[in-house]
C-alpha cells in the first residue's frame, strides 16, 4: 500500500516510515527536504498521486504562538484538500493529549484546530493523541531553566517513548479508520519534576530542580489533569528507565 508520511524526516516520521517499510509497504517520506510543503501546497499533488493513506506527523518550525496556529491551520487545510483531490482513503494524524482541556497551552490549542479541520473534512480519519515524548524532556528542562535552576511544576505527566508512538501510528494507518480519537501514553505517571530530575541525573547535568506549583508549562499553569490521559488511554510498554539505559548521551534513542 502506498502511504505518504508528511513530516517523514522528523523524529516520529522516520520511525513510522521504517516500521511501514519493514512490513512491506510503500512508505514515502514527504517534507520540505523532499520538495513537499504543506504550508505552500508545493509538491503535494505529485506526492499524493495513487496514495491510499496519509500519516501527518509534520511539526511547526516555530513554536511561537501565532506561528504554530498558522502552521497547523494552513497546513491542515492544504493537506486535506489535496488528499480529497487525490482520493486518499485514510488520514492519520498525531496530536497531543490535553488539546480538549480548558486553559490548554497555545501549542495544544493549535493542535485542537488541526483536529477540528480533520473532523470536518470528508476523509475517513484516525487521530492519535500522545503524551509528551521521552525525547522532549530536554526541551521541558530548558523551558524552565533560569541560570542553573530548573523551575518545574509538581503536576503529573505520563510521557511515552517516540518509538512506541511510531508503532501506534503504523498500526493505526494499517487498520480501518476510527473516525475518532485514541489517546496513548507511557506506563508511568509521576510529577514533571521527577521525570526531569531523572533525565538530568542520567546526563550528569548539574542544573538543580526547584519544585514550584506556580511554575508554568509553556506559559500556562498546569494541574495533574492538564496533560495526563483519560481512563481509556492505550498504555504503551516502554518504561523511562529502560529507554534511558538504551539512550545515547544526548538522551535520544531511536
Ligand atoms: N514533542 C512531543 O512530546 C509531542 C507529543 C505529542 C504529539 N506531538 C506531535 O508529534 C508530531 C511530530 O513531532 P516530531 O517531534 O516528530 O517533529 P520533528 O522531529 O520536529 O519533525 C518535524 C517534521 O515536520 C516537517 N515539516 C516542517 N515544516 C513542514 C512543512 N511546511 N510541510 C511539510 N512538512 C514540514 C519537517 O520536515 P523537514 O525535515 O524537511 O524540515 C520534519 O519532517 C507533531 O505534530 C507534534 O505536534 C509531539
Amino acid at each position: 500500500m502506498k502511504i505518504v508520511v508528511i513530516g517523514g524526516t522528523g523524529l516520529i516520521g522516520r520511525q513510522v516510515v521504517a516500521n511501514l517499510r519493514r512490513l512491506g509497504h510503500d512508505a514515502i517520506p514527504a517534507s520540505p527536504a523532499s520538495g513537499v510543503n504543506t504550508l505552500t501546497g508545493e509538491g503535494l499533488a505529485v506526492a499524493l498521486h495513487d496514495a491510499e493513506a496519509v500519516v501527518d506527523v509534520a511539526n511547526s518550525p516555530s513554536f511561537e504562538d501565532a506561528a504554530v496556529m498558522a502552521f497547523f491551520q494552513t497546513s491542515g487545510r492544504n493537506l486535506l484538500q489535496a488528499e480529497a483531490e487525490a482520493g486518499v482513503r485514510h488520514h492519520v494524524a498525531l496530536s497531543v493529549v490535553g488539546t480538549n482541556r480548558p486553559h490548554a497551552p497555545a501549542y495544544l490549542q493549535a493542535k485542537l484546530a488541526q483536529e477540528q479541520l480533520i473532523e470536518a473534512s470528508s476523509i475517513p480519519y484516525t487521530i492519535i493523541r500522545a503524551t509528551q515524548f521521552f525525547e522532549f524532556m530536554g526541551v521541558i528542562a530548558d523551558e524552565g531553566t533560569r541560570g542553573d535552576l530548573v523551575r518545574l511544576s509538581p503536576a503529573a505527566m505520563q510521557p511515552v517513548a517516540s518509538r512506541d508512538v511510531a508503532q501506534a501510528l503504523a498500526e493505526a494507518v494499517l487498520a480501518e479508520p476510527m473516525n475518532g480519537i485514541e489517546e496513548i501514553a507511557g506506563p508511568e505517571r509521576a510529577p514533571f519534576a521527577e521525570f526531569v530530575a531523572t533525565w538530568l541525573g542520567h546526563r550528569d547535568d548539574s542544573r538543580r530542580i526547584v519544585v514550584d506549583p506556580a511554575a508554568p508549562y509553556f506559559g500556562v499553569p498546569i494541574t495533574d489533569t492538564t496533560l495526563t490521559p483519560g481512563a481509556n488511554a492505550r498504555i504503551m510498554p516502554t518504561r523511562f528507565d529502560a529507554w534511558l539505559s538504551a539512550s545515547s548521551g544526548n538522551g535520544r534513542s531511536e
